[in-house]
Protein backbone atom coordinates (compact mmCIF):
# COMPACT_ATOMS: atom_id res chain seq x y z
CA UNK A 1 0.00 0.00 0.00
CA UNK A 2 1.44 3.65 -1.17
CA UNK A 3 2.05 6.10 1.64
CA UNK A 4 1.17 9.75 0.42
CA UNK A 5 1.38 12.74 2.89
CA UNK A 6 -0.99 15.45 3.09
CA UNK A 7 -0.25 18.44 5.07
CA UNK A 8 -3.42 20.07 6.84
CA UNK A 9 -5.29 16.68 6.62
CA UNK A 10 -7.47 18.32 9.41
CA UNK A 11 -7.89 21.64 7.71
CA UNK A 12 -9.83 22.74 4.71
CA UNK A 13 -8.77 21.27 1.52
CA UNK A 14 -6.05 19.14 3.02
CA UNK A 15 -9.29 17.30 4.76
CA UNK A 16 -11.21 17.01 1.42
CA UNK A 17 -8.30 15.41 -0.52
CA UNK A 18 -7.60 12.79 2.47
CA UNK A 19 -10.65 11.29 2.38
CA UNK A 20 -10.53 10.73 -1.22
CA UNK A 21 -7.15 8.86 -1.29
CA UNK A 22 -8.29 6.93 1.41
CA UNK A 23 -11.29 5.64 -0.49
CA UNK A 24 -8.63 4.52 -2.78
CA UNK A 25 -6.43 2.53 -1.09
CA UNK A 26 -3.75 5.20 -0.22
CA UNK A 27 -2.49 5.56 3.28
CA UNK A 28 -2.12 8.56 3.98
CA UNK A 29 -0.07 10.61 6.66
CA UNK A 30 -0.69 14.42 7.54
CA UNK A 31 2.06 17.06 8.74
CA UNK A 32 0.30 19.70 10.48
CA UNK A 33 0.50 22.48 13.33
CA UNK A 34 -2.31 20.98 15.28
CA UNK A 35 -1.43 17.34 15.67
CA UNK A 36 -3.12 16.59 19.03
CA UNK A 37 -6.12 18.11 17.16
CA UNK A 38 -9.30 15.56 16.88
CA UNK A 39 -8.39 13.31 14.19
CA UNK A 40 -11.68 13.14 12.10
CA UNK A 41 -10.01 9.73 10.19
CA UNK A 42 -9.14 7.59 13.41
CA UNK A 43 -6.47 5.10 13.23
CA UNK A 44 -6.26 5.95 9.26
CA UNK A 45 -4.39 8.86 8.86
CA UNK A 46 -1.21 9.38 10.99
CA UNK A 47 0.08 12.54 11.89
CA UNK A 48 3.05 14.44 12.25
CA UNK A 49 3.82 17.86 13.49
CA UNK A 50 5.58 20.42 10.89
CA UNK A 51 8.83 20.23 12.07
CA UNK A 52 9.87 23.19 10.30
CA UNK A 53 12.76 24.45 12.30
CA UNK A 54 14.54 20.71 12.52
CA UNK A 55 14.76 19.85 8.79
CA UNK A 56 16.25 16.23 9.41
CA UNK A 57 13.04 15.57 11.70
CA UNK A 58 10.82 16.66 8.73
CA UNK A 59 12.53 14.31 6.16
CA UNK A 60 12.15 11.62 9.09
CA UNK A 61 8.28 12.20 8.71
CA UNK A 62 8.14 11.96 5.06
CA UNK A 63 10.51 9.07 4.65
CA UNK A 64 8.55 5.98 2.90
CA UNK A 65 5.73 8.22 1.66
CA UNK A 66 5.43 8.17 -2.67
CA UNK A 67 3.25 11.83 -2.83
CA UNK A 68 3.74 14.80 -1.10
CA UNK A 69 0.69 17.45 -1.22
CA UNK A 70 1.37 20.45 -0.06
CA UNK A 71 -1.23 22.85 1.24
CA UNK A 72 0.50 24.78 3.73
CA UNK A 73 0.26 28.51 3.38
CA UNK A 74 -0.78 31.72 5.51
CA UNK A 75 -3.69 33.75 4.38
CA UNK A 76 -2.03 36.49 5.76
CA UNK A 77 0.64 37.90 7.96
CA UNK A 78 -0.47 37.36 11.76
CA UNK A 79 1.65 37.40 15.09
CA UNK A 80 4.82 36.13 14.51
CA UNK A 81 3.30 34.35 11.48
CA UNK A 82 5.21 36.43 8.36
CA UNK A 83 4.94 35.60 4.54
CA UNK A 84 8.56 35.32 4.37
CA UNK A 85 8.42 32.37 6.84
CA UNK A 86 5.83 30.58 5.30
CA UNK A 87 8.39 30.85 1.98
CA UNK A 88 11.01 29.24 3.76
CA UNK A 89 8.82 26.95 5.54
CA UNK A 90 8.06 25.71 2.18
CA UNK A 91 11.39 25.71 1.03
CA UNK A 92 12.48 23.59 3.66
CA UNK A 93 9.30 21.41 3.27
CA UNK A 94 10.36 20.59 -0.91
CA UNK A 95 13.69 20.70 0.10
CA UNK A 96 13.01 17.87 3.37
CA UNK A 97 10.99 15.96 0.65
CA UNK A 98 13.51 15.60 -1.95
CA UNK A 99 16.20 14.13 0.90
CA UNK A 100 13.50 11.90 1.84
CA UNK A 101 13.32 10.31 -1.39
CA UNK A 102 9.69 11.44 -2.34
CA UNK A 103 9.14 10.83 -5.91
CA UNK A 104 5.78 13.44 -6.68
CA UNK A 105 5.32 16.79 -5.01
CA UNK A 106 1.76 18.28 -5.65
CA UNK A 107 1.47 21.75 -4.77
CA UNK A 108 -1.02 24.23 -4.32
CA UNK A 109 -0.14 27.57 -5.34
CA UNK A 110 -2.26 30.22 -6.86
CA UNK A 111 -3.88 30.83 -10.07
CA UNK A 112 -1.92 33.98 -11.44
CA UNK A 113 1.15 33.75 -9.06
CA UNK A 114 3.93 35.85 -10.13
CA UNK A 115 6.90 36.08 -8.06
CA UNK A 116 7.68 39.97 -8.82
CA UNK A 117 4.19 40.68 -7.96
CA UNK A 118 3.44 43.93 -5.46
CA UNK A 119 1.16 41.52 -3.48
CA UNK A 120 3.11 39.33 -0.99
CA UNK A 121 0.76 36.82 -0.96
CA UNK A 122 0.66 36.36 -4.86
CA UNK A 123 4.74 37.01 -4.76
CA UNK A 124 5.39 34.54 -2.54
CA UNK A 125 3.93 31.62 -4.27
CA UNK A 126 5.49 33.03 -7.29
CA UNK A 127 8.66 32.56 -5.94
CA UNK A 128 7.73 28.55 -4.63
CA UNK A 129 6.39 28.00 -8.47
CA UNK A 130 10.08 28.87 -9.43
CA UNK A 131 11.84 27.13 -6.51
CA UNK A 132 9.77 23.80 -7.76
CA UNK A 133 10.19 24.46 -11.23
CA UNK A 134 14.08 24.24 -10.65
CA UNK A 135 13.95 21.40 -8.11
CA UNK A 136 14.94 18.10 -9.22
CA UNK A 137 11.25 16.52 -8.01
CA UNK A 138 8.79 15.29 -10.29
CA UNK A 139 5.88 18.48 -9.74
CA UNK A 140 2.23 19.37 -10.59
CA UNK A 141 1.67 22.89 -9.36
CA UNK A 142 -2.13 23.53 -8.64
CA UNK A 143 -3.44 27.13 -9.05
CA UNK A 144 -6.81 27.71 -7.62
CA UNK A 145 -8.58 31.05 -7.31
CA UNK A 146 -11.52 30.59 -4.74
CA UNK A 147 -12.44 27.05 -3.15
CA UNK A 148 -15.81 26.91 -2.22
CA UNK A 149 -17.84 24.69 -0.05
CA UNK A 150 -20.43 25.04 2.91
CA UNK A 151 -17.12 25.69 5.13
CA UNK A 152 -15.07 27.92 3.20
CA UNK A 153 -14.42 31.95 3.73
CA UNK A 154 -15.31 33.65 0.99
CA UNK A 155 -18.19 32.58 -0.96
CA UNK A 156 -19.97 30.09 2.07
CA UNK A 157 -19.12 33.53 4.50
CA UNK A 158 -20.84 35.79 1.77
CA UNK A 159 -24.07 33.59 2.13
CA UNK A 160 -23.57 34.39 5.98
CA UNK A 161 -23.40 38.07 5.67
CA UNK A 162 -26.26 38.15 3.08
CA UNK A 163 -28.34 35.61 5.72
CA UNK A 164 -27.98 38.59 8.87
CA UNK A 165 -27.62 41.86 6.83
CA UNK A 166 -29.79 43.64 4.31
CA UNK A 167 -27.09 45.87 2.74
CA UNK A 168 -23.62 44.08 1.63
CA UNK A 169 -20.44 46.63 0.92
CA UNK A 170 -18.92 45.61 -2.59
CA UNK A 171 -15.54 47.74 -2.77
CA UNK A 172 -15.30 49.83 -5.94
CA UNK A 173 -17.62 48.81 -8.94
CA UNK A 174 -17.90 44.79 -8.30
CA UNK A 175 -17.34 44.79 -11.84
CA UNK A 176 -14.12 42.45 -11.57
CA UNK A 177 -14.44 38.71 -12.06
CA UNK A 178 -14.30 35.64 -9.87
CA UNK A 179 -14.17 32.38 -11.40
CA UNK A 180 -14.60 30.16 -7.69
CA UNK A 181 -13.72 26.04 -7.90
CA UNK A 182 -16.17 23.45 -5.93
CA UNK A 183 -13.26 21.78 -3.05
CA UNK A 184 -14.31 18.20 -4.20
CA UNK A 185 -13.12 19.04 -7.90
CA UNK A 186 -10.03 20.82 -6.26
CA UNK A 187 -9.33 17.77 -4.17
CA UNK A 188 -9.93 15.93 -7.46
CA UNK A 189 -7.29 17.31 -9.31
CA UNK A 190 -4.81 17.04 -6.81
CA UNK A 191 -5.25 13.57 -6.16
CA UNK A 192 -5.24 12.78 -10.39
CA UNK A 193 -2.20 15.18 -10.46
CA UNK A 194 -0.32 13.22 -7.42
CA UNK A 195 -1.26 9.76 -10.05
CA UNK A 196 0.62 11.52 -12.80
CA UNK A 197 4.61 11.56 -13.25
CA UNK A 198 4.89 14.23 -15.75
CA UNK A 199 5.73 18.19 -14.42
CA UNK A 200 2.29 20.39 -14.94
CA UNK A 201 1.31 23.68 -13.75
CA UNK A 202 -2.84 23.78 -14.03
CA UNK A 203 -5.09 26.03 -12.55
CA UNK A 204 -7.84 24.66 -10.34
CA UNK A 205 -10.73 27.01 -11.61
CA UNK A 206 -14.53 26.10 -11.82
CA UNK A 207 -16.62 26.45 -15.42
CA UNK A 208 -18.07 29.87 -14.15
CA UNK A 209 -17.30 33.44 -14.41
CA UNK A 210 -18.92 35.96 -12.27
CA UNK A 211 -18.30 39.45 -11.54
CA UNK A 212 -17.89 40.45 -7.76
CA UNK A 213 -21.51 42.04 -8.15
CA UNK A 214 -23.55 38.60 -10.06
CA UNK A 215 -21.99 36.67 -6.79
CA UNK A 216 -23.34 38.29 -4.45
CA UNK A 217 -26.96 38.53 -5.95
CA UNK A 218 -26.65 35.24 -7.24
CA UNK A 219 -25.61 33.76 -3.79
CA UNK A 220 -28.84 36.14 -2.15
CA UNK A 221 -31.15 35.07 -4.81
CA UNK A 222 -30.66 31.37 -3.75
CA UNK A 223 -30.73 31.20 -0.45
CA UNK A 224 -34.16 33.88 -0.65
CA UNK A 225 -32.99 36.93 0.67
CA UNK A 226 -33.34 40.32 -0.36
CA UNK A 227 -29.55 42.37 -0.17
CA UNK A 228 -29.07 45.88 -1.63
CA UNK A 229 -25.91 45.83 -2.63
CA UNK A 230 -23.85 49.22 -1.53
CA UNK A 231 -20.71 50.06 -3.84
CA UNK A 232 -18.41 51.90 -1.47
CA UNK A 233 -14.37 52.96 -2.12
CA UNK A 234 -12.13 50.27 -1.25
CA UNK A 235 -10.58 51.76 1.70
CA UNK A 236 -14.17 52.12 3.38
CA UNK A 237 -15.14 48.70 2.46
CA UNK A 238 -12.14 47.23 4.18
CA UNK A 239 -12.97 49.66 7.35
CA UNK A 240 -16.36 47.89 7.23
CA UNK A 241 -15.11 44.40 7.41
CA UNK A 242 -12.61 45.15 9.79
CA UNK A 243 -15.19 46.53 12.13
CA UNK A 244 -17.48 43.04 11.19
CA UNK A 245 -14.23 41.47 12.10
CA UNK A 246 -14.27 42.42 15.44
CA UNK A 247 -17.70 41.45 16.06
CA UNK A 248 -17.00 38.06 14.41
CA UNK A 249 -13.53 37.81 15.64
CA UNK A 250 -11.69 36.95 12.88
CA UNK A 251 -10.07 39.09 9.87
CA UNK A 252 -12.60 38.70 7.12
CA UNK A 253 -11.05 40.65 4.31
CA UNK A 254 -7.42 42.37 4.03
CA UNK A 255 -6.06 44.92 1.74
CA UNK A 256 -4.27 42.22 -0.21
CA UNK A 257 -7.05 40.13 -1.20
CA UNK A 258 -9.42 43.78 -2.04
CA UNK A 259 -6.36 44.30 -4.39
CA UNK A 260 -6.18 41.03 -6.16
CA UNK A 261 -9.63 40.68 -6.20
CA UNK A 262 -10.32 44.45 -7.99
CA UNK A 263 -6.85 43.38 -10.20
CA UNK A 264 -9.13 40.81 -11.61
CA UNK A 265 -6.78 37.87 -10.25
CA UNK A 266 -9.45 35.39 -9.01
CA UNK A 267 -10.19 34.66 -12.67
CA UNK A 268 -7.67 32.36 -14.49
CA UNK A 269 -6.26 33.03 -17.85
CA UNK A 270 -6.57 28.86 -18.34
CA UNK A 271 -9.00 26.96 -19.60
CA UNK A 272 -11.32 25.50 -16.78
CA UNK A 273 -10.25 22.49 -14.88
CA UNK A 274 -13.22 21.83 -12.34
CA UNK A 275 -16.40 20.53 -13.28
CA UNK A 276 -19.38 21.93 -10.54
CA UNK A 277 -21.15 24.78 -11.39
CA UNK A 278 -21.72 27.43 -8.51
CA UNK A 279 -25.34 28.23 -9.67
CA UNK A 280 -26.77 24.88 -9.64
CA UNK A 281 -24.54 23.78 -6.14
CA UNK A 282 -25.75 27.11 -4.41
CA UNK A 283 -29.36 25.88 -5.47
CA UNK A 284 -28.77 22.30 -3.76
CA UNK A 285 -26.80 23.60 -0.69
CA UNK A 286 -29.24 26.49 0.00
CA UNK A 287 -30.16 25.83 3.62
CA UNK A 288 -26.53 24.88 4.62
CA UNK A 289 -23.99 27.12 3.18
CA UNK A 290 -23.75 30.37 5.35
CA UNK A 291 -25.70 28.84 8.26
CA UNK A 292 -22.18 29.37 10.06
CA UNK A 293 -19.54 31.80 10.03
CA UNK A 294 -16.18 29.72 9.06
CA UNK A 295 -13.05 32.08 10.61
CA UNK A 296 -9.75 31.89 9.39
CA UNK A 297 -8.29 32.47 12.83
CA UNK A 298 -10.79 30.26 14.66
CA UNK A 299 -9.11 27.28 11.90
CA UNK A 300 -5.61 28.29 12.41
CA UNK A 301 -5.08 30.03 15.95
CA UNK A 302 -7.80 28.41 18.09
CA UNK A 303 -10.13 31.36 18.28
N1 LIG B 1 -9.05 28.36 0.38
C1 LIG B 1 -9.02 29.04 -0.77
O1 LIG B 1 -10.05 29.55 -1.24
C2 LIG B 1 -7.73 29.15 -1.54
C3 LIG B 1 -7.67 29.97 -2.67
C4 LIG B 1 -6.48 30.04 -3.40
C5 LIG B 1 -5.37 29.31 -2.99
N2 LIG B 1 -5.47 28.54 -1.88
C6 LIG B 1 -4.29 27.77 -1.47
O2 LIG B 1 -4.73 26.45 -1.21
C7 LIG B 1 -3.98 25.89 -0.14
C8 LIG B 1 -4.93 25.31 0.87
O3 LIG B 1 -5.77 26.36 1.35
P1 LIG B 1 -6.78 26.05 2.52
O4 LIG B 1 -7.64 27.26 2.64
O5 LIG B 1 -7.41 24.74 2.30
O6 LIG B 1 -5.79 26.01 3.74
P2 LIG B 1 -5.91 25.32 5.17
O7 LIG B 1 -6.41 23.93 5.04
O8 LIG B 1 -6.63 26.25 6.05
O9 LIG B 1 -4.37 25.29 5.62
C9 LIG B 1 -3.43 24.56 4.84
C10 LIG B 1 -2.19 24.26 5.66
O10 LIG B 1 -1.52 25.46 6.00
C11 LIG B 1 -1.40 25.56 7.42
N3 LIG B 1 -1.67 26.96 7.80
C12 LIG B 1 -2.71 27.71 7.38
N4 LIG B 1 -2.64 28.95 7.95
C13 LIG B 1 -1.56 28.94 8.74
C14 LIG B 1 -0.96 29.91 9.60
N5 LIG B 1 -1.45 31.15 9.72
N6 LIG B 1 0.17 29.57 10.27
C15 LIG B 1 0.70 28.34 10.11
N7 LIG B 1 0.18 27.37 9.32
C16 LIG B 1 -0.93 27.66 8.64
C17 LIG B 1 -2.43 24.63 8.00
O11 LIG B 1 -1.98 24.18 9.27
P3 LIG B 1 -2.80 23.14 10.20
O12 LIG B 1 -2.57 21.80 9.58
O13 LIG B 1 -2.18 23.28 11.53
O14 LIG B 1 -4.24 23.56 10.14
C18 LIG B 1 -2.50 23.53 6.98
O15 LIG B 1 -1.50 22.58 7.19
C19 LIG B 1 -3.09 27.01 0.40
O16 LIG B 1 -1.81 26.84 -0.15
C20 LIG B 1 -3.71 28.28 -0.16
O17 LIG B 1 -2.77 29.28 -0.39
C21 LIG B 1 -6.61 28.44 -1.14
Amino acid sequence: METHVVTGAFSYTGRYLTRRLLAQGIKVKTLTNHPHRPNPFGDQVSVAPFHFGKPEELAESLRGATVLYNTYWVRFAHGTTTYDEAVENTKTLIRAADAAGVSRLVHVSIANADAHSRLPYYRGKGQLEQFIRESKLSYAIVGPTVIYSTEDILINNIAWFVRRFPVFGVPGKGEYGIQPIFVEDMAEIMADAGSRADNMSIDAVGPEVFTFDELVRLIARKINRRTAIWHMPPGLALLASQLIGLMVGDVVLTREEVDGLMAGLLVSKKPPTGKTRLTEWLSENADKVGSQYHSELGRHFGR
